[in-house]
């Protein structure tokens, strides 16, 4: 059977926000016997695991463990919190915002929207004046990855304890590139997944819930089974899930919070700034546009425009079948109109360099000759700086 296509995809180089490239170490935690995930030792892993997310996110309480990618985390989080017929304000700066809105529309909730301009980042003042005591609850992106752009999520949360609605925060690729301080900041729900900066294969994903959350849990009438999350704390305190938990998931992520504790949680948030500013300054170079403004560009993930006349997608392909290189393409009213270059998880400054120097080359196969080497001298200055 020709495998060719197999190998190719495996030594491509990844860079695209999410899945993202998983360290030997945490690859091969994957390889462990099975082991029964009703006795002590998964309950030992179980407790480990559950210490080590509760430093990532910033929060005394216990984030909780779910066998699903990012978007079932993004379901719990209104399902135990909502009832059909509340209000929520949704805050969409891109797909992600909007996907957090049409999943509280289907279980019923009645959602205004505020559409941030994609390649923004929401206004807090404008969050503010759409607020007007009806809003149960506000869903917000950290960082939005169809745009590469962090919201202000520190205020946005400040605000919804002034106010009152609870601040439901979608952190699936912010989680550890930029900063999030679930306690500190007063963010009641908060959702990261295990494919992003957390360098674990796609397939669990991690929510924590506030005091005020869990009050709004125990009345809150959604329906749920699978994702409930009051099942999932009563287990957590016998140190078991309430299903049968993806084992073999929960080592990847013992193993990768040790690789994230062994660099130190704010030398990685430092190396993924250090990576969107070399990023950002080799694309420049190359002439190319991007679509966030500095303030508010993402240290996880740069959207960035092909240069005039030639497709994205078209560059994309390029890359992949001469190269190895993938790069995300664009979502939404994006797509087809822009490339994706993931800067998150377990990716170092050469992965950065090589990628600039690739990018480099297939505009000069299309008859774009660029200055590579000046690309790459401004890439290497930026994170070094
Ligand atoms: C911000 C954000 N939200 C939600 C999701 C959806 O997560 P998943 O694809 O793991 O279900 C993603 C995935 O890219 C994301 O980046």
């Amino acid at each position: 059977m020709d495998r060719s296509w197999l190998s190719a995809a495996e030594e491509a180089l990844l860079l695209v926000p999410g899945p993202t490239p998983v360290p030997g170490r945490v690859l091969r935690a994957q390889a462990r016997a099975m082991m029964n995930h009703r006795a002590p030792a998964f309950r030992k892993l179980l407790r480990a695991v559950t210490d080590g997310l509760q430093w990532c996110f910033g929060t005394a309480s216990d984030p909780l463990i779910l066998t699903a990618s990012g978007t079932g985390g993004l379901e719990a989080a209104l399902v135990n919190t909502l009832s059909p017929g509340d209000r929520v304000l949704a805050v969409i700066s891109g797909a992600f915002g909007q996907r957090f809105a049409d999943i509280a529309a289907a279980y019923g909730a009645v959602v205004d929207r505020l559409e941030v301009p994609w390649g923004q980042a929401a206004d807090v003042a404008a969050v503010a004046e759409r607020l007007d005591g009806s809003q149960q609850a506000v869903l917000c992106t950290l960082n939005e990855t169809s745009t590469g752009v962090v919201n202000p999520v520190q205020q946005i949360a400040a605000l919804c304890r002034e106010r009152g609605p609870l601040c439901l925060v979608d952190a699936i690729s912010g989680l550890m590139a930029t900063p999030l301080e679930v306690d500190a900041w007063g963010v009641d729900v908060a959702v990261a997944g295990s494919q992003k900066a957390f360098m674990i294969p796609p397939g669990l994903c991690f929510v924590t819930m506030s005091d005020r959350a869990w009050q709004a849990q125990r009345t809150a009438t959604m329906p749920r089974f699978y994702f409930d999350l009051a099942a999932a704390a009563k287990t957590l305190a016998k140190g078991e899930n309430p299903w049968t938990p993806a084992v073999s998931l929960v080592y990847a992520l013992f193993d990768a919070l040790e690789v994230i504790e062994d660099e130190g949680p704010a030398a990685m948030l430092a190396r993924h700034a250090r990576l969107r500013d070399g990023v950002r300054a080799g694309l420049r170079s190359l002439g190319l546009r991007l679509l966030a403004a500095d303030d508010v560009a993402s240290p996880a993930v740069t959207a960035v425009f092909p240069p005039d006349g030639l497709p994205a997608d078209e560059l994309r392909k390029h890359l992949r079948e001469r190269y190895r290189c993938e790069l995300a393409g664009g979502q939404g009213p994006l797509k087809g109109a822009l490339m994706r270059v993931g800067h998150l998880g377990y990716v170092q400054e050469p992965a950065i360099l090589q990628g600039v120097a690739l990018l480099a080359q297939a505009l000069a196969d299309h008859g774009r000759p660029v200055d590579a080497a000046a690309a790459l001298q401004a890439a290497r200055e930026a994170m070094s700086g």
